[in-house]
């Protein structure tokens, strides 16, 4: 299926937008910039909204997931809104017992450790991700001109909370079971493909004008780790949008080591965290478009601090064929909204000489 003729990028809302242009790597009136987790605990009237209710059925109620998406898109002024959701929704929605534990993240109600536990894991079907679905239509209505980026967490990532049963510290049980029994393992890459494609798929046919796929912990392995045993369940997830034209995002952190690879592996644009400036991630993926790479730690500094690492980001960021604007991971929950709208009012300025890249 190919897009439909009302899909914004098709009828023409969101394909001039500045972030649609950047990520396709043509000139663009200023730098786009968004935040990852910019839809979150730094926003007063998230926590307020929340209140103490769960997080997923927050993800599975569609004013909610749609209303919080929108939120840093009145308030900052970014150009792009990121779909409210989690890696874990579709788990959930295949029948996975896995919960959000404020704080802490997804725990898994029984860990997927042996080959049979990664046999019986049951299939998505489809039809189950109607909430995401009308979430991300009721989006893109409300959103007009500013394109919404869907998102889906790579296989490695997703495998890391099912092998470990929750957050760990460097992913050991899941490198642990990437040795010991290598077939089991792909058979979970394979498992967490299809049910991140499957919710990728689901939001880009909904109205998303772009889409991103988080490998947060691509970082824990060995380049050769990750070339060999990862990397093609990574493609596979972003061949569930075949058929399907909009620009593809890799992030990862930690992915300093592997960034040349990751054109060969369905990205279109990658992003880079703040271990790596951004001149010398253009070095390793010459003519590539570059996302990122403000330091998340230094968003609590004074505003000259802040100022000045934004403009060092934006001077790098000139090596690449394009620059999308972003941090080099999420938003920290402390961080002060008021340091992101300057942000983005700074990025705009400074950049909005009508011949930036
Ligand atoms: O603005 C956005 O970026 C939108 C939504 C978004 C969330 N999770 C909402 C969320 C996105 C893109 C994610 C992706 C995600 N979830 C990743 C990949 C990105 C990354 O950070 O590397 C990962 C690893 C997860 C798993 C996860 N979910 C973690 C580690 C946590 C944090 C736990 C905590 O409380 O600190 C979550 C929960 C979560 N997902 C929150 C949000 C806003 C916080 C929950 C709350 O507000 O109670």
């Amino acid at each position: 299926m190919t897009l439909p003729p009302t899909h914004p990028l098709v009828d023409g809302r969101t394909s001039d937008a500045a972030l649609v242009r950047a990520y396709r790597g043509s000139l663009t009136p200023h730098v786009p910039v968004w935040f990852m987790r910019q839809a979150g605990r730094s926003l007063p009237e998230y926590r307020e909204l929340r209140a103490g209710g769960d997080m997923l059925a927050a993800c599975l109620d569609p004013a909610t997931a749609s209303e919080i998406t929108l939120q840093p898109v009145r308030r900052h002024g970014v150009d792009a809104a990121i779909f409210f959701s989690d890696i874990v929704v579709p788990v959930l929605l295949a029948g996975v017992d896995v919960r959000i534990v404020p704080g802490r993240g997804p725990v898994l109600g029984t860990p997927v450790r042996t080959a049979r536990d990664i046999a019986d894991l049951p299939e998505l079907d489809p039809a189950d991700l109607a909430p995401v679905r009308d979430a991300v239509e009721r989006t893109v209505d409300a959103l007009g001109a500013t394109p919404l980026v869907a998102f889906a967490g790579a296989p490695f990532t997703l495998a890391s909370y099912l092998v470990e049963g929750g957050p760990s510290k460097d992913q050991l049980r899941a490198r642990a079971l990437a040795v010991a029994d290598p077939d089991a393992f792909a058979a979970l890459l394979a498992w967490c493909a299809r049910t991140s494609g499957a919710f990728l798929r689901a939001q880009v046919e909904a109205g998303a004008s772009a889409a991103q796929v988080f490998d947060s912990w691509a970082g824990s392995l060995s380049r050769e780790s990750w070339r060999t045993q990862v990397a093609r369940h990574t493609a596979r997830t972003f061949a569930a949008l075949d058929g399907l034209d909009v620009p593809t995002v890799h992030f990862g952190t930690g992915t300093g080591p592997i960034l040349d690879l990751l054109p060969h592996f369905g990205a279109g644009v990658v992003g880079v965290d703040w271990r790596t400036p951004l001149d010398e991630a253009a070095r390793a993926v010459p003519g590539w478009p570059l996302q990122g790479n403000v330091d998340p730690a230094v968003l609590g500094a004074p505003w000259p601090v802040i100022e000045a690492h934004v403009l060092d980001v934006l001077e790098r960021g000139r090596a690449a064929s394009a620059h999308v604007l972003n941090l080099g991971h999420g938003v920290p929950p402390e961080t002060d909204p008021e340091v992101l709208t300057r942000i983005v009012r700074l990025v705009h300025e400074v950049t909005a000489t009508g011949a930036s890249t």
